[in-house]
């Protein structure tokens, strides 16, 4: 029996993790198979438990599991804290760094039946965008050493280093292309060459990693122009590789042009496909604690923990089929139908996506 850790965390994310275990619960029955969920504390929530975001308990967890199912952390409760001691830079950027997660993959696809949720134009928006953002998640200015605060009271200075390796731009590299290679054959390299030097070496060995794949078309893009860009129009993308810092801000504009920030799941894998997987957007704490969170992004991210780190993808097509078409009947969470149209809330919209899962509905 496969083993998940459920680290459910902050904000919303004990609401949208009960709609994807649901979501597990059913596909488990469907396709016959078992898994074996380990609850742990994390966050702010491991904070207020066991005064620490990221106990060992947890961890331990996390060791013996084939994969971690992550709900969000942080929140302006924890913001008075020392950085070092808030619940992102104390449990979510080591669970990144322990395992080893480098290659994070944040599919942005529009739903054809969500395009009037999109604040595109809808004739930017109507021949459909489908978009793999690649993101490398251990490095960049996120780790690179040293960081600190100088001078007087440590006020007068503060830095972070952008760095990259050789080793950890060829790595993601070659994930960008070998994927662009199932898809449209199209990598854009996101980077700010122009100015800074760790950004002229990656577009140099991406470069050069595109000589392995002379099937796959390479474009360089500078970060400002890519969020124009992908407002301008989004179809022209197929497969966009970031840096890590990059790629958090660009993957926040994939998600809403998508037609929401819940909309967007991730798979955080290494290499051997263990996997941490989490929706892209947050905590959420203006909508926190009323049940409206739109869960579908921790549901897809349930989906790609089947896929990717526990062999089980026909569950995952699945639950792919079965949000689509929730979606196609315009059952739609208050962020998706923009105040204009009747809203469902969290535990209907899970319960929708079970009712398809059930009746095989595609
Ligand atoms: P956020 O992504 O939490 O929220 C941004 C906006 O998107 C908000 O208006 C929110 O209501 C909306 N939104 C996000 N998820 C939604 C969902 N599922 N359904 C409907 N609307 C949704 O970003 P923020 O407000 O900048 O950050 C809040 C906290 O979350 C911060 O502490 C931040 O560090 C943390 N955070 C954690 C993660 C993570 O744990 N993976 C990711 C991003 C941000
Ligand atoms: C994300 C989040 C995290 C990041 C934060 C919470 C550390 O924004 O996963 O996109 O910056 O990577
Ligand atoms: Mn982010």
């Amino acid at each position: 029996m496969k083993k998940i850790a459920i680290l459910c965390g902050d904000g919303i994310g004990p609401e949208v993790m009960k709609e994807a275990v649901k979501v597990l619960d059913t596909v488990q029955k469907k396709y016959s198979f078992n898994l074996e969920y380990k609850y742990a504390d994390v966050g702010g929530y491991g904070i207020y438990k066991h005064g620490t975001a990221l106990p060992d308990k947890t961890l331990k967890s996390c060791e013996a599991a084939d994969a971690i199912l992550f709900g969000s952390v942080g929140g302006p409760q924890w913001e008075h804290l020392p950085p070092e001691e808030q619940p992102e830079r104390a449990s979510l950027l080591p669970l990144r760094k322990r395992f080893n997660l480098y290659c994070n993959l944040r599919p942005a696809k529009i739903f054809k039946s969500v395009v009037a949720s999109s604040p595109l134009h809808p004739s930017i928006v109507k021949e459909g965008f489908d978009i793999l953002c690649i993101r490398e998640l251990t490095g960049d200015i996120y780790f690179g050493q040293p960081k600190g605060r100088e001078g007087a009271g440590f006020s007068e200075r503060a830095f972070d280093t952008m760095v990259y390796t050789r080793a950890e731009i060829e790595r993601i590299a070659h994930i960008a292309f070998a994927e662009a290679r199932k898809r449209r054959k199209l990598v854009t390299s996101v980077d700010k060459a122009n100015v800074l030097t760790t950004m002229v070496f990656w577009r140099e060995v991406v470069t050069e990693v595109a000589e392995e794949y002379p099937d796959i078309t390479l474009k360089h893009q500078y970060v400002d122009n890519t969020t124009m860009q992908l407002i301008k129009d989004p179809h022209q993308f197929d497969v966009l590789l970031c840096g890590n810092m990059f790629g958090d801000i660009i993957s926040d504009e994939c998600a809403m042009i998508t037609g929401s920030m819940g909309l967007l799941a991730s798979a955080s894998l290494n290499e051997k496909k263990f996997g941490l997987y989490e929706p892209a957007g947050g905590s959420a704490p203006d909508i926190a604690g009323q049940g409206i969170a739109n869960p579908i992004a921790q549901i897809l991210s349930a989906a790609m923990m089947l896929r990717y780190s526990l062999d089980q993808s026909d569950a995952a097509d699945a639950i792919e089929a079965a949000v689509e078409k929730v979606l196609s009947e315009g059952l739609l969470t208050i962020d998706l139908s923009r105040g204009k149209l009747k809203s469902i809330n969290t535990s209907e919209m899970g319960n929708s996506i079970v009712t398809k899962i059930i009746n095989g509905e595609r």
